[in-house]
């Protein structure tokens, strides 16, 4: 069967964040676009410790690359190598403010842990304290796990 169908060279499949976070191909092949940048600028001043503008709704059609926005902007805020953006930093370089707010977010102490949910046949409550607990394994964090949603869990 395997050598009967293969994938054509090249094939985009689309982004499943979760999955791809650990993957640097999908980086790599971004385009930047004016309202991609956009967007990567404004989560990115988000950041700043005093902001109150945080919660974000992406609206789009069907494959318009909104899990590919998301993905590449979760890659930075985890601190990916700025290499890997191959199309994003020259795009990045071309605007000095978006730029700097870059570095500076880079240089910070402060990082942000995506939190990442998946799945739909939980309430939202339910995923999202599934989805907390899960990135907090992973990362060896679970002592920040609070107490309440550690007993809620089960
Ligand atoms: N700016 C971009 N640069 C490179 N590839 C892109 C870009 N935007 C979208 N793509 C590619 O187009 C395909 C669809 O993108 P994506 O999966 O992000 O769409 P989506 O808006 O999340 O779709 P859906 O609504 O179905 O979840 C993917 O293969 C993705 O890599
Ligand atoms: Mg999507």
């Amino acid at each position: 069967m395997r050598n009967m169908i293969e994938v054509a060279t090249g094939f985009q499949y689309s982004v499943n964040i979760g999955f791809d976070l650990n993957s640097d191909e999908k980086l790599k092949n971004f385009i930047p676009t004016q309202s991609a940048l956009k967007l990567l600028e404004e989560i990115i001043l988000s950041t700043n410790l005093n902001s109150t503008d945080r919660a974000r709704v992406l609206i789009g059609a069907y494959g318009k690359g909104k899990s590919h926005i998301i993905l590449t902007i979760l890659a930075m805020l985890i601190k990916k190598d700025l290499s890997l953006f191959e199309k994003l930093l020259p795009k990045l370089k071309e605007n000095d403010k978006l730029y700097q707010a870059v570095l500076n977010y880079y240089k910070s102490n402060n990082k942000i842990l995506p939190v990442v949910i998946t799945g739909s046949n939980t309430s939202i409550p339910q995923a999202f304290l599934l989805a907390l607990q899960r990135t907090l394994a992973m990362n060896n964090m679970l002592d920040v796990m609070p107490e309440m949603i550690l007993y809620h869990k089960s």
